[in-house]
């Protein structure tokens, strides 16, 4: 629903649980009303504009009205230098030097459905009738700009998405030093601020701070999205947890620099802006060209974090990801990175294949080396081009023997990438981005190439359509492994993610029943946007079930477990030295997208039996894990047991994943888990040894018998286990 107060020029969009207000102020800007729990529409929502009384010190931003200071008003959209002295969403350099402006609301419009945005990706609505999208023009009058704010609500989900977009209708050149997605004013800031923080190996971990006075803000000045901070945040009540209270959040659909800011002023105004990192930012706006900000996508629940997830995870599995994987299930892939590194010839992994198939992976992905002169990292990248020495049928011959073992072939590139020791480096040595004359910093022994370059991008798109075609390839990780420096001009970083979507587009339309997979050194790059093109991601290169249990929740809360690539890896692990049971390591990857990663060759006859029946049991169950609905129940992050849940949508059946991290002995009754989700009239049967009704596993739950630890003799410590329960409906 839309209202619109013609009057007092309110907008009040209302979705299914919440509304979002805002109109024109007397100075013709926009100001910000409310955002929050659905409330009724009324004639006019004017007693919600407080006019300040707050003594001298104000500057009046009309000579009329000694009160009217932008600083005391939330706003939606604020600008730079005219008596609001918070950070601004929008601010832009003119020829004068002057980074003034004054944008005036022009008009409105409705529109059915929503647009695509141009070079950006964006959340989609496939029929008109799904929402609808308001779109407000104002104008800069002296700069002659255009400036549309746009608001996307979707009916069934409760999502708004924003975005900006400028017009230079002018004569003269402008300079834009920040640009927000969108900015909103929260009346006080009595809130937490939650955050998904991390680095390498150790991806999106949850953090929470109170909101305090001063500005918050996690941002990536990396030129990719980043493994230290996603480009996701949520305002939440200081009461929130995964069940209940309040949770405003925020998700970018953008893989470049980005920040996320929340300035609380010295009235406790919190102010939010999200979008593209400002700091060492600039875009030249030539005279009759645009820019356009990428999607913030904004989400409301009064229902805790949960409930919150399960929007973001239906929205992105639904209305994100394209193509033909959007509701396909995903094979059950093994990779061979950690089998072999970069030791491996066509025997070997043809070997390894014909094993895996046997056991029932449906998919072998051949990872890192098999190009070039690629026998370490030190080389190669650039040179798309089979090495003969380990292949010698080049990927025709792997992809023919493949083929009889009845396994697809996938393959590793790395494509934004190039080794100074690599023929492409001889070449073409101006294609590598960096400053002339100045020393250019190695990251894993490679520079960056410049994706600005169309010609750069017509090269990649050739060489990896080629060896797609040759090998037959139904699957592509698409790897990237440093981050940018020595960033020649202001706009580069956002120059570089607007050619790396250009040919994302290119090639996912090319190939388009190729599933392709994105990975930054895991997840360095785990983003909305990159799902619109690849809609699944390596989560994290650090493959140890029990780290997996905190990168796994962590990622969770904003993206569905079919995009979250989970696998099975040898031990001791590789990055941990962990030894942890072949059972915890499956039922730990079962709630992702789930495969294996280790030399199938060295196991005995009865770990391979093993080892089928997990495929066995995921295959059975993949449906539920992949599409079904996904509720966190205990967190790695606040005690030594772990237990979250998926439950089909239509609540027949679920399946709890319950892990204890150290072994504990004569624990104590609280390790109780109380399903959630379930129907309560439903009878349920788990494990096949009880049954028990929905309301009685919601509200007195599932209580865990220990086994005897005491006394008694263990071969394998007790440390690191993991339980399932599958529950079915009887009736
Ligand atoms: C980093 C990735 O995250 C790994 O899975 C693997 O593909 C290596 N790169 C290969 O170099």
């Amino acid at each position: 629903m839309i209202y619109i107060n013609e009057k007092n020029k309110e907008f009040h969009i209302q979705s299914k649980n919440a509304s979002y207000i805002f109109n024109v102020m007397k100075n013709g800007q926009l100001g910000h009303l409310y955002y929050g729990e659905k409330i009724k529409h009324r004639e006019s929502f004017s007693h919600f504009f407080k006019k300040p009384d707050k003594g001298i010190g104000i500057i009046a931003h009309l000579k009329e009205d000694s009160a009217f200071s932008l600083e005391y008003y939330k706003q939606e959209y604020p600008s730079y230098g005219t008596s609001d002295f918070r950070k601004p969403a929008i601010k832009i350099l003119q020829e004068n030097g002057s980074r003034i402006t004054d944008f005036k609301f022009d008009s409105y419009k409705i529109i059915k459905g929503k647009k695509s945005l141009n070079g950006l990706p964006s959340t989609y609505m496939e029929e008109e009738n799904e929402g609808y999208s308001l779109e407000i023009k104002l104008v800069d009058s002296l700069i002659n700009c255009n400036l549309f704010l746009t608001y996307a609500c979707f009916n069934n989900r409760e999502v708004i998405t924003r975005n900006a977009r400028i017009e230079n209708k002018g004569q003269e050149k402008l300079i834009i030093e920040n640009f927000m997605s969108a900015s909103i004013d929260f009346p006080d800031s009595d809130y937490n601020l939650l955050q998904l923080s991390g680095a390498w190996a150790r991806e999106r971990n949850i953090k929470i701070r109170s909101l305090e006075k001063g500005i918050q803000y996690i941002d990536s000045t990396r030129g990719a999205s980043s493994a230290q901070q996603n480009p996701f945040v949520a305002i939440t009540s200081k009461n929130t947890n995964e069940h209940n209270g309040e949770v405003f959040a925020f998700s970018l659909v953008y893989s470049g620099n980005f920040i996320a800011q929340v300035e609380v002023d010295h009235f406790d105004v919190s102010r939010l802006t999200m979008g593209i990192n400002h700091f060492d930012f600039a875009w030249d706006l030539e005279p009759n060209t645009e820019f356009q900000s990428p999607e913030l996508v904004m989400v409301y629940s009064n229902q805790g974090l949960n409930s919150m997830t399960n929007t973001f995870h239906d929205l992105f599995r639904e209305r994100l990801v394209r193509g033909l994987w959007k509701y396909k299930e995903r094979p059950i892939l093994i990779n061979n990175w950690e089998a072999t590194y970069f030791d491996f010839d066509e025997d070997k992994l043809v070997e390894i294949a014909s094993e895996s198939a046997k056991l029932g992976f449906e998919l072998f992905v051949l990872d890192d080396g098999w190009f070039g002169k690629r026998n370490d990292d030190t080389s190669s990248l650039g040179d798309w081009f089979v090495n003969k020495e380990k292949l010698p049928k080049g990927l025709e011959g792997l992809s023919d023997k493949l083929k009889n073992e009845n396994i697809k072939l996938g393959l590793w590139f790395e494509p934004e990438m190039i080794s100074e020791n690599s023929k492409l480096f001889k070449e073409k040595p101006h294609w590598v981005l960096g400053v002339n004359n100045r020393n250019l910093s190695l990251g894993r022994n490679q520079y960056i190439l410049d994706l600005t370059k169309v010609e750069v991008r017509d090269y990649l798109f050739e060489q990896i359509s080629k060896n797609l075609l040759a090998g037959n390839i139904s699957y592509v990780k698409w790897d990237m492994n440093r981050n940018m420096t020595e960033i020649p001009y202001k706009d580069t970083p956002h120059k570089y993610i607007l050619g790396l979507y250009d040919l994302l587009e290119r090639l996912t339309k090319a190939f388009p029943n190729v599933l392709f997979e994105s990975c930054a050194s895991g997840g360095g790059r785990f983003d909305p946007a990159m799902l619109y093109y690849m809609p699944q991601t390596w989560t994290s290169d650090n493959t140890d079930a029990i780290e997996r249990l905190k990168i796994q929740y962590g990622t969770s809360l904003v993206y569905p477990l079919i995009s979250m690539g989970a696998h099975v890896s040898a031990i001791p692990n590789h990055q941990t030295a962990r030894i942890c049971s072949l059972d915890t390591r499956n039922k730990v990857a079962f709630f992702g997208n789930f495969g294996y990663e280790l030399d199938i060759r060295n196991y005995t006859i009865e770990e391979k039996n093993q080892v089928r029946e997990y495929i066995n049991f995921y295959k059975q169950n993949r449906n539920l894990f992949q599409f079904g609905n996904f509720i966190r129940l205990k967190s790695p992050f606040e005690g030594n047991n772990v237990a979250w849940l998926c439950v089909s949508k239509n609540k027949e059946e679920a399946i709890l994943g319950y892990y204890e991290i150290l072994a504990e002995v004569n624990s104590s009754y609280n390790k109780r888990i109380k399903l959630k989700n379930l129907d309560e009239n439903t009878l349920y049967s788990i494990n096949n040894s009880y049954e028990a009704y929905g309301d009685e596993l919601m509200n007195v739950g599932i209580v865990f018998e220990q086994e005897k630890r005491y006394y008694s003799h263990h071969d394998d410590t007790l440390d690191f286990r993991g339980k399932i329960f599958k529950l079915v409906k009887v009736k």
